[in-house]
């Protein structure tokens, strides 16, 4: 198997690829939402939702324990929310860019956050390294992350501390982009090295980030690769569900019963 982790342009080891994927993260959170939105043209939302309800079944338990890892600005852990019932136990939403987790804390922070009911569902920030989850080994019914995966500079030890924190039978599930094949391929292809780079400079008006998400998907293993390191680092019942052509799709699997 040939996959390792994300290597921004720079980094020369784990420590700083993980420093730089930090720094470009806290530089572009201002604009992330907007940008977001733009780009993938509002089907994002679409994305988080087919995620969310995917896992509806563990998200109606109200006692399960829930992380969304790598939440940034929080549209996926808002997704979940959904699907939680009154007085659940509060989602984890854990990123280690202040920028990003802050803006996320607005939109689905505890009680003290904006015109919220009593007992309404919630999520508290946890300010976290994915890669060195503050929490307790077998202590997770469900992780869940969006677009966060492929910036981790170990994609091996991200699914061990994934395995590590989640309970026998907890859940995994893993959005984000691929490279579809084909016409569309080819034609995603130019939208996502040419253009897409050229209106994130515009807004951001940085340059970085935005030619560095075409190469990180480049650089992601495809989905044969991925599901073979999920069932290496003890994970069952691994699927890929392609969404939109395959421009985006869902990993899933679930920790042994027994390890
Ligand atoms: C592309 S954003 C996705 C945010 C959000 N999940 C979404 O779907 O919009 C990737 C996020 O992963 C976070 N991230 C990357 N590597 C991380 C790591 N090792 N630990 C925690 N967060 C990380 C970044 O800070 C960033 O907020």
């Amino acid at each position: 198997m040939g996959v390792s982790g994300a290597r921004p342009p720079g980094a020369v080891d784990e420590a700083g690829a993980a420093e730089a994927v930090r720094e470009m993260f806290d530089s572009i959170a201002p604009r992330y939402d907007l940008l977001n939105h733009v780009l993938s043209a509002n089907v994002d939302r679409l994305w988080w939702r087919r995620t969310a309800r995917r896992f509806r079944e563990v998200l109606a338990r109200p006692d399960a324990a829930v992380l969304d890892i790598c939440c940034g600005t929080g549209d996926l852990t808002m997704a979940l929310l959904k699907h939680r019932p009154a007085g659940a136990r509060p989602i984890l939403a854990a990123d280690f860019s202040r920028a990003m987790l802050s803006r996320g804390a607005r939109k689905f922070g505890g009680p003290g956050v904006g015109a919220r009911k009593p007992g309404a569902p919630y999520a508290v920030a946890l300010e976290a390294d994915a890669l060195h989850l503050p929490l307790q080994s077998g202590s997770l019914d469900l992780i869940v992350t969006a677009f966060g995966f492929r910036n981790l500079a170990n994609y091996e030890a991200g699914l061990r501390e994934f395995h590590r924190v989640l309970k026998p039978d907890g859940q995994l599930g893993i959005l984000d982009f691929s490279e579809p094949g084909g016409l569309v391929g080819k034609a995603y292809a130019v939208y996502f090295r040419r253009v897409l780079p050229a209106i994130g400079q515009l807004v951001c008006g940085k340059a970085g980030a935005y030619n560095y998400l075409p190469v990180s998907v480049g650089n992601f293993p495809p989905p044969g690769e991925m599901l073979e390191l999920m069932r290496a680092t003890g994970y069952v019942e691994c699927e890929w569900q392609p969404y939109t052509f395959g421009i985006a799709g869902l990993y899933t699997g679930a920790r042994a019963a027994i390890a």
